[in-house]
């Protein structure tokens, strides 16, 4: 009766799968499993409450932690009383630079393959100052809220010293190339300021965006505690190696004695990596020999989890009167901290976007006193997209050029700077699909000429972008019981994305079974890969990771299979999956399952551990994902309010694993564009580099009266170089929004806004 059900089976990845060389069998497939729209199975236990978070694991004789932070940005704490808090009731210990034990900084990230400290800097032991809002006290009591309470005894006095928290104070002394990883952010083809100069049709801007706060629904959390020389964090992470790593290297232990889970992360966006908080709490958990959580208030994630930094930005574009572009020029400063490595690198979209003969880019940076700056979500992207795209609209009106017509006519045939071709680019067909859509063909092209009431109504466009990663490092083990079911470990991480409901399909229909046969067990450091949830590479990486396994278990059961199987004399090229077992590719005839391989070999399971090969696709092939977006907004003419009517994007981010998770994701990343647009800002005091609003209430960010319909479609076009043909769409989402918002406020109003956010007063 099986083989009546019985399909094509479904080949596996030859043994020598190289990203560049043989594309992933899988993506041959028609869609099964990969491609329906599965409800995350993660979701019953969040909505019952049923998933531990990090500050959810309660440990026997646990003491809550809470901090004391610094109130100026420089300089060296003068005097610092702690007696009244260690008098408090239910005090077990107040940490300090004055009893903190011996600990190395975080190694920085990027500085080593699982590297992963947001800065460098000694961690409570000295006496300095380096930022305003440094923690300079732990406090552990029997209770938060008596935690809370000692620490608001302490008092500190600091001798400050001048600091440099003033972007135009720090331009004026000068920039300093911008360094990426050791390399500077720039690059040069033919001599754009010439071309530009020359050409017929200039525009010529500079565009600001402001510091962005992380903030992640669930605030930064850790759950510590030791066991004799071994370190247990119960950790929100989007990086459970490198976070194990370096906490070992911190407190000069082997990463093998750290251990750190993250099984459910609620939302990270870049800013879940390690900071000084699990550090404070593994010393502070060291020192009172008992487990600790340490859970930073909304106001503690502000003061010591880095966010986006500010860039000033300027972009130039020169074009033929037919609309060619002959000069693109994007140069500007993005401001950082000394203990830290992340120049906002805006540059980045318009590395790839426009064909033009002549490119300049160049991101510098100025050094300022202030909390080290992080990712989020699409780092460069998501902001220079505002600069790039703002600028093309304005170049569009100076032609007199439809913006969709203008944006499709200068797309590039290969990689304007690399000159590799493109992997898949079917970003033309985004445009069109998604003008038709939107119903662009009735805008009217005349700014501030649509009007419904005191409202001005216009429409905007932009392109939404961002790279395809794959990181080296990626390894997964696959585990078969006797009872037909299939286990996948790999150090991967859930925060909310899909992942787990993902992959399940993936390796359902990878290993021929059924979806609730399939468990797939991550966010934790002691499975292998080394897999971070970041840079939107997540996917392709357990992809790739579960392919090499796939292909050692193939080979193992093959082995197991032995003589006496349908399989005897096949190889492991010449058999595909189907139906819970192996069959001969073009005879599915010979086919056993794989509780028969187990049973006949006297085996209760098989497992196979193998290792992605690595991410040469990017050296061949010009990977990126694309968007075109598409806004409505209405601005009262009255207040200068802006409300974003409608909302459409239209991407080609290859094949679509998930069509229920995936519109999720990109939703979920342009409503973060919507708050990137219209109102998140951090207010940085420049003359103390205090945050001035570390609350919700005051940094603001899109409610649901804020967001409106927002439509998504995709072209579900598998990337034939890419694992199951599938870039990532973490991050697109969000890119490209800030100037779609814009452009629509323009098209309006007829007035050009090149600050975000696009607040009312700027509007007035
Ligand atoms: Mo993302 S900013 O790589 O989590």
């Amino acid at each position: 009766a099986a083989m009546d059900v019985m399909e094509k089976a479904v080949a596996l990845a030859p043994d020598s799968w190289m990203p560049g060389g043989e594309p992933d069998p899988l993506i041959r497939t028609k869609h099964g499993s990969i491609g329906a729209s599965i409800p995350r199975i993660d979701g019953p236990l969040k909505v019952r409450g049923a998933a531990p978070f990090a500050a959810e694991f309660a440990l026997d004789g646990m003491l809550y932690a809470a901090l004391m932070f610094s109130t100026v940005p420089k300089g060296r704490i003068a005097t610092l009383e702690t007696a009244a808090a260690e008098a408090a009731p239910g005090v077990a210990l107040v940490m300090t630079h004055r009893n903190a034990p011996r600990m190395k900084p975080m190694p920085l990230f990027m500085t080593a393959e699982k590297a992963g400290g947001g800065d460098n800097l000694p961690i409570m032991q000295d006496d300095r100052i380096h930022w305003n809002g440094q923690p300079i006290a732990v406090v552990l009591a029997e209770t938060q809220e008596q935690a809370d309470h000692a620490v608001s005894l302490i008092r500190a006095t600091y001798e400050a010293e001048a600091a440099l928290t003033s972007l135009a104070t720090a331009r004026a002394k000068g920039t300093e190339p911008g360094l990426f990883m050791g390399q500077p952010l720039k690059a040069e083809k033919g001599d754009a300021e010439a071309a530009f100069a020359n050409a017929p049709v200039r525009v010529d801007r500079r565009y600001s965006t402001p510091r962005h706060n992380h903030n992640a629904i669930e605030p930064h959390a850790a759950t510590v505690m030791w066991q004799g020389d071994k370190l247990i964090v119960h950790d929100a992470s989007q990086a459970v190696q490198h976070t194990a790593w370096s906490l070992g290297d911190v407190f000069g232990i082997a990463e093998e004695q750290v251990h750190v889970t993250s099984p459910f992360v609620g939302g990270g966006f870049g800013g879940k990596c390690l900071w000084q908080h699990q550090v404070l709490g593994a010393a502070a958990s060291k020192l009172a020999g008992r487990p600790v959580r340490i859970a930073l208030s909304r106001e503690g994630v502000y003061r010591m989890i880095g966010g986006r930094t500010l860039t000033e930005q300027r972009f130039a574009i020169g074009a033929e009167p037919d609309g060619r572009f002959v000069a693109l020029i994007h140069t500007g400063v993005a401001p950082t901290s000394r203990q830290n490595a992340f120049p906002e690198p805006f540059i980045l979209p318009t590395m790839s976007s426009y064909g033009s003969p002549n490119i300049k880019l160049e991101v510098e940076t100025v050094h300022l006193d202030m909390l080290a700056n992080t990712f989020m979500r699409a780092p460069g992207e998501s902001v220079g997209t505002f600069a790039m795209e703002s600028a093309i609209d304005e170049m569009a009106v100076a032609l007199g050029i439809d913006p969709v017509e203008l944006r499709i006519l200068n797309q590039p045939t290969e990689d304007p700077l690399k000159g590799t071709p493109f992997s898949s680019r079917h970003i033309a067909e985004a445009w069109r699909a998604g003008a038709e859509r939107f119903g662009w063909s009735k805008r009217n092209p005349t700014a501030a000429s649509v009007r419904d009431g005191e409202w001005l109504v216009g429409m905007g466009c932009a392109t939404a972008t961002y790279p395809y990663h794959r990181m080296p490092g990626g390894a997964a083990r696959i585990t078969l019981t006797r009872d037909g079911a299939v286990k996948v470990e790999i150090a991967a991480h859930e925060m909310g994305m899909g992942t787990a409901t993902a992959h399940t399909q993936v390796v359902a229909e990878r290993l021929g079974l059924s979806r609730d046969q399939v468990t797939f067990a991550y966010g934790d450091s002691m499975f292998p890969g080394v897999v971070l949830a970041g840079g939107s590479q997540q996917t392709a990486s357990i992809g790739a990771s579960v392919i090499a396994a796939h292909h050692v278990l193939i080979k193992e059961l093959l082995k197991l299979a032995g003589n006496d199987s349908p399989l005897a004399g096949l190889s492991a090229e010449e058999v595909g999956t189907v139906n819970g077992g192996l069959a001969k590719l073009d005879d599915t005839s010979r086919h056993e399952s794989y509780v028969s391989i187990l049973t006949r070999s006297g085996r209760d399971h098989v497992s196979a551990e193998g290792s992605a090969s690595a991410p040469l696709e990017t050296m061949h092939w010009s990977m990126h994902s694309f968007g075109a977006l598409f806004c409505e907004v209405g601005v009262n003419s009255v207040t200068g309010e802006t409300r974003v009517r409608r909302f459409l994007g239209s991407y080609d981010c290859g094949r679509i694993l998930n069509p229920k998770t995936a519109a999720s994701q990109f939703r979920g990343g342009i409503i973060m564009g919507l708050g990137l647009a219209l109102m998140e800002e951090t207010q940085f005091d420049e003359r103390n580099g205090r945050i001035m609003n570390p609350s919700l209430a005051e940094y603001h960010v899109p409610v649901h009266l804020d967001v409106p319909e927002i439509d998504v479609t995709w072209t579900d076009i598998p990337d034939p170089r890419a694992p199951m043909g599938a870039r990532g769409i973490g991050e697109i989402g969000i890119t490209g929004v800030g100037a779609a918002v814009a452009n629509a406020v323009f098209n309006a109003t007829g007035k050009r806004i090149r600050d975000l956010p696009l607040t009312l007063d700027k509007l007035m």
